[in-house]
């Protein structure tokens, strides 16, 4: 979808125009109860991403101990201190939109963490393979969040919240901040390995 058509889809849902179509249950061709209105989707997103970034908090400290270089450790130490302002502003958004802070398991990020273990678990302590395959593991959590946020933003605009878009984009330009390191240093990783 073009950007400005993808613009005006959330616009015409936020200001109703297209609500008929998915808040109507008799005229809607899934069975689902399902009815959610932007900004309780917005909720839904927001209890995603705070659940995802607490489980980060968590798991970024089992990677600064399975990575071999120290600058990656340092990089993911760092990372480690910038996800829990994340996890900060996410309960201050919940805040400003009058909202109980609550964390619904996200699927997604279990999922992008659990590779990373698998990672771990299949490469040798202090090997520059471990190395490429956390930084491949951690540029997948990035990016993931990157998209997250992204949307998110679109979608603050869309309801008028400018306090939250602003927290949000915070989040997003440190997740764009941590790719871009990652990717500099897989890259001048993979460039000193042998060609197989
Ligand atoms: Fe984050
Ligand atoms: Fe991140």
């Amino acid at each position: 979808m073009a950007k400005s058509s993808a613009k005006k889809a959330v616009s015409q849902i936020s200001s109703g125009k297209i609500k008929s179509a998915v808040t109507k249950k008799d005229e809607s061709p899934f069975t689902t109860d399902a009815n959610l209105s932007l900004q309780d989707l917005f909720i839904g997103e927001l209890r995603d991403t705070y659940w995802a970034e607490k489980h980060l908090v968590n798991a970024i400290p089992k990677m600064v101990d399975a990575a071999g270089a120290d600058n990656l450790k340092e990089a993911l130490a760092d990372h480690l201190e910038v996800t829990k302002t994340h996890v900060s502003r996410l309960e201050k958004i919940f805040q400003l939109l009058g909202e109980k802070t609550i964390a619904k398991k996200c699927d997604a990020m279990e999922g992008l963490t659990m590779s990373g273990e698998h990672v771990i678990e299949n490469t040798i302590t202090d090997t520059e393979i471990r190395d490429i395959g956390i930084i491949m593991s951690a540029l997948k959590v990035e990016n993931f969040e990157i998209t997250t946020y992204k949307g998110m933003i679109q979608v603050a605009h869309s309801l008028g919240k400018e306090d939250v878009a602003d927290l949000l984009q915070q989040n997003h330009d440190e997740e764009i901040e941590a790719s871009n390191i990652l990717t500099e240093m897989s890259q001048s990783i993979t460039e000193n390995q042998p060609a197989q």
